[in-house]
């Protein structure tokens, strides 16, 4: 059988998780962000080097929160290291969202974060990472629609905007990132290790497996 793979993609996953209860928790959201506006200097998000356009910014302006130290210096390659990540300070001020990622389908979990901006700007397109064989298992998910955000197939140019509250995409094949908004936007990733449960839903391919979200996404 040849696998199809379809570029831009990615795979809806509001059927697997609570959608009432994600999207309850926007105005929780909402308020916890504005109050680290005023006071906290979080660490400004960077892209990588793997930008579609060269000349782009790097660091786009989005904020991220980390709901998770890991034990080593920061380290690309380490965020589905479920071994090395453990609660933060910040995972105590979202409690509540703690509670919801508690009922995503992982096994374990490593790097969780929030990733804001006050103001909206556009996310540079990017991919997160070019090793073909490294498949992130990730969620990444939203409260609300404010983030206009992204896939690029690099072959065609062509963008398809995420629909959905939550998703899974590949992050190596194709491009990814958000147009502006103007206002306050905000979007939450957390890796890990899915559960074998879920897994077993995922067609992974035998080469190429960071094309697995894509695999999924084309068998809908
Ligand atoms: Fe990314």
């Amino acid at each position: 059988m040849i696998e199809r793979r379809q570029y831009p993609s990615y795979k809806d996953l509001d059927p697997f998780i609570d959608v009432a209860w994600l999207k309850s928790l926007d105005g929780y959201l909402r308020e916890r962000i504005e109050r680290r506006l005023a006071v906290a200097h979080d660490l400004a998000f960077y892209t990588g080097p793997f930008l579609l356009d060269e000349k782009a910014p790097y660091l786009p302006g989005s904020r991220l929160v980390y709901l998770a130290t890991s034990a080593r210096e920061e380290n690309y390659y380490d965020l589905d290291r479920t071994d090395l990540w453990s609660p933060s300070d910040e995972a105590d001020e979202f409690s509540e969202l703690m509670a919801f990622i508690a009922t995503l389908p992982f096994r374990e979990t490593g790097r969780m974060i929030i990733m804001y901006d006050s103001s909206g700007r556009a996310v540079t397109a990017h991919r997160d990472h070019d090793s073909a064989e490294l498949c992130h298992e990730f969620i990444w998910f939203r409260t609300n629609f404010n983030k206009p955000f992204y896939m690029l197939d690099p072959e065609t140019g062509e963008k398809l905007h995420v629909g959905s509250h939550s998703a899974w995409f590949d992050t190596v094949n194709q491009y990814h990132g958000a147009d502006a908004s103007g206002g306050l936007s905000f979007s939450i990733r957390v890796d890990g290790i899915f559960t074998d449960e879920f897994r077993s839903r995922i067609p992974f391919p035998k080469e190429n497996r960071s094309a697995a979200p894509a695999l999924w996404a084309a068998a809908d």
